[in-house]
């Protein structure tokens, strides 16, 4: 049975005239990490806020384990972790002071809130500056916090809005690391938001596009991007005897030479499977060594920018 932990239906958000979100239909199973892609402005920030029942929907309806947000939020709350885009801290106080009144405020005890700071101090790097003023934090360490907090009371459900967005790359790739981890180990469902489409791809499951305030794609990554894999480098013991063979075939649309050894080659997109059964059938007929076969770009990168309108 899939059951989906986060369901809007028609979600729709006006600032007077201005349209932010419009007719949202979001689906995310129970268990994934879902990747909720846009660019600046698109409207990812404003959805975010009518999940977690900071704004009110002008329209439409939002469902998070089933109960409708407005009506349940506090019982929704308690099994959620947020991160807001700008996540909001105590500045003078203490680092580890800070998420353990965090803690207490989830109903932890006193020494239950204590042992759960320090250890997610520790999960997210920051067990160093525990005693340091928040007010001191620079923008990442303050989002790393940020993180720790949306994690203190155990959530089911972590909502995090561009929660790498002030991070370095290794940092970048710690925290994107830890919500794997949450994802694949303790079955914490993320809806995470980001405008970065590697760092998307690289954690999602699922992926929704959204564009001036309308969601434009939505599905499991690997069904999403399936149709975008058009261009792929072959290295072979004899790339010339290749490209002859592969110039005849009808869904090749592009064969040239590349470095050494490898052949660059565009397909037909709606009759790439083509190239999977005969590729291999060619190498043997020929004789040929096969060194490698990869595709070229990120598919995900294709797929939003064609969904953009960027460019095909
Ligand atoms: N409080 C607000 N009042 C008026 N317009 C807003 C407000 N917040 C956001 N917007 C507008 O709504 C659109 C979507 O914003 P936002 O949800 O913050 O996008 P994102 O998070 O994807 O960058 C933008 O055009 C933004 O200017
Ligand atoms: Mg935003």
């Amino acid at each position: 049975m899939t059951e989906n932990v986060i369901e809007t239906e028609n979600l729709t958000k006006f600032y007077g005239e201005r349209c932010a979100v419009y007719r949202v239909n979001l689906r995310v199973p129970r268990g994934v990490v879902y990747g909720f892609l846009g660019p600046n402005g698109a409207g990812k920030s404003t959805t975010i806020g009518m999940l977690v029942g900071c704004l009110r929907p002008t329209y439409g309806k939002v469902r998070i384990f089933g109960l409708d947000v407005f009506r349940h939020r506090t019982k929704i709350m308690e099994r959620v972790g947020y991160l807001p885009e700008k996540p909001v801290a105590y500045r003078n106080m203490r680092v580890e002071e800070f998420l353990e009144y965090m803690g207490r405020l989830e109903g932890l005890s006193r020494g239950e809130a204590r042992e759960k700071a320090r250890e997610l101090l520790g999960f997210v790097g920051l067990g160093r500056l525990a005693m340091k003023k928040v007010e001191t934090l620079s923008a990442g360490e303050r989002q790393r916090l940020g993180f720790a907090q949306a994690l203190i009371g155990d959530p089911e459900l972590l909502i995090l809005d561009e929660p790498t967005s002030n991070l370095d790359p290794v940092a970048r790739f710690e925290i994107l690391s830890k919500i794997r981890w949450l994802a694949s180990k303790k079955g914490v469902t993320t809806f995470i938001s980001s405008h970065v489409i590697p760092e998307v791809s690289r954690v999602s499951d699922y992926v929704g596009i959204i564009n001036n305030g309308s969601l434009i794609a939505q599905g499991h990554i690997t069904d999403l991007v399936a149709q975008e894999e058009d261009e792929y480098i072959v290295r072979v013991s004899d790339p010339k005897r290749l490209i002859d063979r592969l110039r005849e075939r009808d869904y090749v649309l592009e064969v040239v030479s590349e470095g050494k050894d490898g052949v660059r080659l565009k397909v037909d997109i709606n009759n790439a499977h083509n190239l999977w059964i005969e590729l291999p059938e060619l190498l043997v007929e020929e004789r040929l060594a096969l060194y490698e076969f990869k595709p070229i770009g990120d598919p995900l990168e294709k797929l939003f920018l064609r969904k953009l309108g960027v460019f095909q």
